[in-house]
């Protein structure tokens, strides 16, 4: 069951999911804090990328970049000069909106990488005025996204927070690739923070100031095109929006494999594949492959360096909307960095005996924040039956995985100790206050898939319900361990 946006963060807040950052100072519009589930919940999430891309494979590495670093990164990225967002001000009150978003809501229209001039002709065309004080908008203007700060007790030079993590893969390409002894095609991992002055933060944390990506940038030998791992996953079923389909202001979807949308034409093998990749992890982790859809950029929307884009959108209550992007960057970043920082960032390929900057192929560039909130939606069930809300959280991700109970206090002592003997291996929480209905509500409501409790029995069992099928089987103490770990794994 799908619930407003603002309901999805009451409920995170009423359960210690995630609250407006510093909320007894009246929060602060776009920066939340995680609480003690929901630091869980993105913890564990963030792990299971990190094995997924990272610890299972033998192409891609990870690094862990600063989030201030050498300005000159930026200057190079094109970040200093274009990373900016267009901005409607009142001529009145001066209340800012971010112009596409505004537009968009009030006529419908997509607005996806619309000009100044078309944006500033829709606000008059619809005679559009600020919501706040109902008086005109002066013409639109850009509005650079990056928070600056300075360094030094003497505050002088000048740095950002970084808007992205990708660039410190970028400027430390040539060692990451010596130092794992790293051969195209081959990719690097980052998970971290990014920070963006977004002009309008809405919808709790799919746009926020301060959020984190989970980035790849995936190098090639641009005379090798095909991708090894395509074939495994060739057969993944996409639900497309091409640009064809919005250029002529309709949303058909095209209903077809990874294999067909590349012998169409549509995509690359490397596209398909990181695509399918990344459906097929969210998948793995409970989420339903039908709430996805591919969009294709149109020609408009994309950088110049890029050729083709794609983003992976999650049917939000507010709207499909991108969660993921794997854009095509071609040399654009290396040739970039190696022109600013006068560095050769080529490849000396031993068996063909030639040099050549290697090509990014694609940027998987994904939210975690946004996957966070894809699998809350998926996971949330307000059940009527139940009386209560289950979240059917992946057991992976859930905060807690097991939640233990005495049966009465008067074996809180035997509860007590399988709880410490049970938190060697995994998430446990205790629980003895209220009635056992209560305690299976609570565990529900945060998404505890095992709730063990303990009773008077004395066979050396005790009763471990699910929460998905609320079914209750008894289990030897001594099998308990294998028993869960086989049920997380599924
Ligand atoms: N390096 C490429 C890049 O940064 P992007 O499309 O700007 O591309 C990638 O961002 C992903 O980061 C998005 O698909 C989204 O999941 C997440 N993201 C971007 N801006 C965000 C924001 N203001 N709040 C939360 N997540 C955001």
């Amino acid at each position: 069951m799908t619930i407003p946006i603002d309901d999805m963060a009451a409920f995170c807040k009423k359960k210690g999911l995630v609250y407006n950052t510093a909320d007894m100072y009246g929060g602060l519009a776009g920066f939340f804090d995680y609480g003690p589930f929901g630091v869980e919940i993105k913890n564990k999430l963030k792990a299971a990328w990190w094995s997924y891309w990272v610890q299972s494979r033998e192409d891609i590495v990870g690094i862990d970049g600063a989030i201030i670093t050498n300005p000159s990164v930026w200057k190079a990225s094109g970040h200093t000069e274009n990373f900016c967002d267009q901005m409607l001000v009142c001529s009145k009150c001066a209340a800012k909106q971010r112009a596409d978003a505004f537009i968009e809501e009030q006529t419908g229209k997509n607005l996806e990488g619309a000009s100044a001039e078309e944006l500033n002709s829709l606000v008059a065309e619809n005679k559009l005025v600020c919501p706040a004080c109902k008086s005109s908008f002066k013409e639109v203007k850009d509005f650079n996204l990056m928070f600056s700060t300075s360094i030094g007790a003497a505050g002088g030079d000048d740095a950002y927070l970084r808007p992205e993590t990708a660039q410190l893969i970028f400027a430390n390409f040539k060692l990451i690739q010596e130092h794992a002894r790293l051969k195209p095609p081959f990719g690097v991992a980052q998970i971290g923070k990014a920070f963006r002055n977004e002009i309008s933060p809405r919808n709790f944390l799919f746009r926020c100031r301060e959020f984190e990506q989970m980035e790849i940038e995936y190098f090639i030998n641009p005379t090798i095109q095909t991708c090894p791992y395509y074939a495994e996953l060739e057969n993944t079923h996409f639900y497309l929006l091409d640009a064809a389909a919005q250029e002529e202001g309709t949303e058909n979807i095209l209903e077809l494999t990874a294999k067909e949308a590349v012998e169409k034409k549509i995509m690359h093998e490397w596209h398909a594949y990181f695509l399918a990749a990344n459906i097929s992890w969210f998948a793995s982790l409970g989420v339903r492959p039908e709430n996805f859809r591919i969009r294709e950029h149109m020609k408009q929307e994309l950088a110049h360096y890029s050729s083709a884009c794609f983003d992976l959108e999650y049917k939000f209550p507010f709207g499909y909307k991108e969660l993921l992007g794997v854009a095509d960057r071609g040399t654009y970043d290396l040739g970039r960095h190696q022109e600013h920082a006068k560095k050769d960032l080529m490849i000396y390929d031993d068996d063909t005996k030639e040099k050549y900057l290697p090509v990014v192929i694609a940027e998987p560039s994904l939210g975690v924040d946004r996957s966070f909130l894809v699998f809350l939606y998926e996971a949330y069930d307000d059940d009527k039956e139940r009386g209560n809300i289950v979240l059917h959280l992946h057991p992976r991700l859930a905060p807690i995985t097991v939640s233990v109970f005495p049966l009465t206090n008067k074996l809180a002592g035997k509860a007590r100790e399988l709880y410490k003997a049970l938190k060697h291996s995994f998430a446990v929480s205790y629980d003895a206050s209220g009635s056992v209905g209560r305690r299976y509500a609570r565990a529900d409501e945060l998404g505890t898939p095992f709730c063990i409790t303990v009773d008077f029995e004395e066979d050396g069992c005790v009763t471990v319900r699910d929460r998905d099928t609320t079914k209750q089987e008894r289990v030897k103490i001594e099998a308990l361990t294998s028993y869960l770990r086989k049920k997380i794994e599924g």
